[in-house]
């Protein structure tokens, strides 16, 4: 029955010149990274809030970037797998074609995806807390935490979006704008409960795209799917993709 549903999302992309992919932490479970709402809430032993806001960095800059560091760390020890891969081939497929993504852990970018609009910031940028400064670090682990910056000496801090945070205001416009004028949009592994950027998913709708959800679950925003893929994207979107490839 799902191949049925894998030759719909075939048919609806075949035909698409604008598509948007909007991905969230499930894109990334196969290569071994946990996603954020499995197993309780918790993710590696720790409460997202408690982490993950402006507040616990003003009380424990040092506890906040061992998780971070910790988080780099396991990225850099591993690799895109083929949902990454397809997604980044997709650049050369479709004419107008925009990713965006939640995730912070630059694997689009690592399978070859060269233009991706982070709504949530990456791991590998860091920024100061003094003079703004903001620069790529790829050592994993850091050398000493906090990182200080160069130029000023202030506390350098993850370059990702914290609860309570805006986002980035161009990315998210970027992506808005994208799924405005989409007439296909690819929802790839996210629970769709983390606003806005969940918001895409209803704008692209909104405006008549189709939407094709690929996720084991159904998410927040599945009654929104044109098309439902239940199944790990690093199965399905190969198998759409060579259902695409082949005509
Ligand atoms: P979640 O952890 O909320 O959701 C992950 C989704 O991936 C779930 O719907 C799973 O069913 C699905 N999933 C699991 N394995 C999968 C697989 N192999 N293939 C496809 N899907 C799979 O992660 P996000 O929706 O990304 O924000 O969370 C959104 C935001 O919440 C994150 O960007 C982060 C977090 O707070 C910030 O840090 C600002």
């Amino acid at each position: 029955m799902f191949q049925d549903e894998v030759r719909r999302a075939a048919e609806i992309l075949r035909s698409a010149t604008r598509v948007v992919a909007f991905t969230g932490a499930g894109v990334s479970a196969e290569s071994g990274i946990a996603t954020f709402r499995g197993a309780g809430g918790l993710w590696e032993g720790q409460r997202i809030e408690e982490v993950a806001s402006p507040h616990a960095f003003a009380a424990d800059p040092v506890h906040v970037w061992r998780f971070y560091d910790q988080r780099r760390t396991n990225v850099a020890k591993v690799r895109p797998n083929p949902a990454h891969e397809v997604l980044a081939a997709w650049q050369e497929r479709f004419p107008n074609y925009t990713l965006v993504t939640q995730n912070v852990d630059g694997l689009h970018q690592g399978a070859g995806s060269r233009r991706v609009v982070e709504l949530h910031g990456s791991l590998w940028r860091v920024r100061c807390t003094g003079c703004g400064r903001e620069r790529e670090d790829r050592t994993a682990p850091l050398p000493a935490l906090p990182p200080r910056c160069a130029e000023c000496g202030a506390f350098e801090r993850p370059g990702v979006v914290w609860f309570g945070e805006a986002l980035p205001a161009e990315a998210f416009l970027g992506a808005e704008s994208a799924a405005e004028a989409c007439e296909v949009l690819v929802v790839v592994g996210t629970s769709a409960v983390v606003y806005p950027a969940a918001g895409l998913v209803a704008v692209a709708a909104a405006v008549g795209a189709k939407v094709i959800e690929v996720n084991p679950e159904a998410s927040a925003l599945a009654h929104l799917a044109d098309v439902t893929l239940r199944g790990p994207a690093g199965a399905m979107l190969p198998q759409v993709d060579a259902m695409l490839a082949g005509g």
